[in-house]
């Protein structure tokens, strides 16, 4: 069982029985996060670094639990408390830490083609952990794996994205995997966080997000990203959260099942209410589980593990 790509840099491309692959593979290791003992040794010997150049908190903590959980040793760089201060370049930074025998990095990076780069200036396995505005591939893979734990089933299945996709690398993830694996993706949000020509992937978009509601079997609920907005994109909180905001008193007026999702951080009272982030139809903790056992799956992929017992 192996994957195409030796790095997994986004999911632009990703072929579809890759993301199988590891989708399937996550269940595996999702029984072994319901186990008193929840270690296997399938990568003892491994050495992984998590590169953090942005603040993170579900990511880093998700991978190094995930490396933990598959016996690695791992070690965490903070580009915050790092010689990056001192005026040390990025590429020096990055060929210090793998001339210690580094066998894979995980990286977080404001800027979008971070990763792409780092390939360049090491030989080790490169895992994109965000990269700016561009992907979050590992954020899609745990939603997909957190969709088919729940549904059975990607191939038809009906999501709507919804909010500030222009600033969202899980958007782009997700959109990416999701047409890759047959579902059928609708966005949903104000025109000026939605960007132009995104049709051409593959989605539709619509701006009502009662039809949204309507058609989907789940929504993937997005942050507004106001530190990434040079002005503000919409007339205000209180607009949006009427025109966009996923409340109780919305989902009530649609009588039917339907399943939400958040990759947080949230902002609980404009995107999402918190009575609905808490509900039984939010399956937001379930991701962040789905998460390490994703991650556990992509490492072991791509690091080639030996199968555990
Ligand atoms: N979903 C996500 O990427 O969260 P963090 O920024 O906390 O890692």
């Amino acid at each position: 069982m192996s994957l195409h790509h030796r790095h997994l840099l986004g999911l632009e491309g990703y072929p579809a029985e890759d993301i199988q692959t590891i989708i399937d593979t996550a269940f595996t290791f999702r029984e072994v996060l319901d186990r008193p003992i929840k270690k296997v040794p399938s990568l003892q010997g491994k050495t992984i670094v998590n590169l953090f150049f942005e603040n993170s908190t579900r990511t880093r903590i998700s991978f190094e639990l995930a490396q933990k959980r598959l016996s690695a040793d791992t070690v965490n760089f903070s580009a915050s408390t790092s010689s990056l201060k001192k005026g040390e370049s990025f590429k020096d930074t990055v060929q210090n830490i793998e001339a210690m025998k580094i066998d894979a990095c995980v990286m977080r990076h404001p800027t979008p083609g971070a990763p792409l780069r780092l390939t360049e200036y090491v030989d080790a396995v490169v895992i994109n952990a965000g990269d700016g505005t561009h992907e979050h591939p590992t954020q899609a893979i745990l939603d997909m794996t957190s969709l088919q734990k729940k549904f059975g089933y990607l191939k038809g299945l009906k999501v709507g994205i919804i909010g500030d996709i222009s600033h969202s690398r899980v958007a782009l993830s997700n959109i990416y995997g999701l047409i890759t694996m047959g579902a059928e993706v609708t966005l949903c949000g104000p025109a000026t966080l939605i960007p132009p020509h995104i049709e051409e992937l593959g989605v539709k978009i619509n701006y009502n997000l009662d039809d949204v509601i309507e058609w989907a079997d789940a929504l993937n609920v997005l942050r507004i990203q106001m530190e990434r907005m040079g002005i503000s994109l919409f007339p205000s909180v209180r607009e949006y959260r009427s025109l966009f905001g996923i409340t109780t008193e919305r989902l009530a007026n649609h009588k039917k099942e339907i399943i939400i999702m958040h990759p947080g951080p949230m902002n609980r009272g404009v995107e999402i209410e918190s009575a609905v982030a808490d509900s039984d139809q939010a399956i937001i903790l379930d991701q962040v589980l789905n998460g390490v056992a994703s991650r556990m799956a992509i490492l072991y992929l791509l690091l080639g593990g030996k199968a555990e017992s």
